[in-house]
């Protein structure tokens, strides 16, 4: 579980590509942190396209993001300088013009371990893959094969997953959990991660920044279904006030569907002060503190 926890985050931040942004694209892949409505598209139950979802989003609008406000992506793509977020590559946005910063190609309750995705009729990360492929086709087809070429080996990718592969299946699945052990399992997710990468780097990526968020034992799904859980997961964030719940609900395990507009009348009022938003996800305020160590992190490695 070492690198699932651990999070590295390659920035190349020299040359301005188009005016105010730092990079000439960003690229998304993984889970539910880090979707932004391509589940909306899917005939899956994990989505997060109906309040109290988006709450404190632009226009109070739910939009897929699992979050009360802005996910770390959106954040991380205001910091490089981005007019606007990467669309949702299944969504009616991600056509034309609006392709040439990036696509987002996440999906909720997606993981490193294929049946995960599958099971949840989420996509999966080889099929994540089949839709960048895509995606360079219709961006060559925009800008010409050369600058497509440059385009994507200059943007930046970010992947998080493997949270969805224990909550939403190791965790729950008696065939997967009896067939192998954590660490068992972990070594699948690893080899899988590699493979990932190897592709996307075979496929041009060349900055590649990959994370989850935030450390699995702390979600309060976890702490609710699976034991005690341990209080030092959440000693960096104490500033805030309520730690082990989330704020939708009774914030003890709603996550998607049950969290929705009749748990509405008992969610909390101020998002921010929750670390949190729901049983699995963490709060914009949250987000806002992760993106900034992961830009921070990014920082670091180029100076
Ligand atoms: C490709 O990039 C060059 C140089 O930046 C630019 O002049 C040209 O118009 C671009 N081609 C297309 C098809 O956009
Ligand atoms: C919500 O909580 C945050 C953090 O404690 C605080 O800064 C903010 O003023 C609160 N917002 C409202 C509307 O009370």
């Amino acid at each position: 579980m070492g690198f699932l926890s651990s999070y590295l985050l390659c920035l190349f931040l020299s040359l301005p590509w188009a005016y105010g942004q730092l990079v000439p694209a960003l690229f998304i892949f993984g889970d539910s942190v880090m979707d932004v409505g391509n589940n909306n598209h899917l005939p899956t139950l994990i989505k997060a396209n109906f309040p109290p979802y988006g709450r404190d989003f632009f226009n109070h609008t739910p939009t897929g993001r699992f979050s009360n406000g802005k996910i770390s992506a959106d954040i991380i793509a205001e910091t490089l300088g981005f007019a606007s977020y990467q669309p949702a590559y299944l969504s009616s946005e991600a056509k034309g013009e609006n392709l040439l910063i990036g696509a987002n190609f996440a999906s909720a309750a997606s993981g490193y371990y294929e049946p995960t995705a599958n099971s949840n009729l989420a996509i999966p990360l080889s099929k994540q893959l089949d839709n960048y492929k895509e995606y360079q086709g219709k961006v060559a087809e925009i800008i010409g094969a050369a600058n497509a070429t440059s385009l994507l080996s200059s943007g930046i990718y970010l992947l998080s997953a493997g949270n969805s592969d224990f909550v939403q299946n190791y965790y729950i699945n008696p065939l997967l959990n009896s067939a192998y052990t954590p660490d068992q399992f972990s070594n699948i997710l690893v080899q899988n991660y590699a493979q990932f990468i190897k592709d996307l780097y075979g496929l041009g990526a060349r900055k590649i920044g990959v994370t989850t968020l935030p450390p699995i034992g702390c979600l309060p799904t976890v702490l609710t279904l699976f034991g005690s859980g341990k209080m030092e997961c959440v000693e960096r964030l104490n500033r805030f006030t309520e730690t082990r719940r989330g704020c939708c609900g009774t914030g003890l395990v709603e996550t998607s569907i049950l969290c929705n507009p009749l748990s509405s009348v008992i969610t909390c009022t101020n998002a921010s002060e929750y670390v949190f938003w729901d049983g699995f996800h963490p709060s914009e305020a949250v987000n806002q503190i992760l993106a900034n160590n992961l830009l921070t992190a990014g920082f670091a490695l180029i100076s």
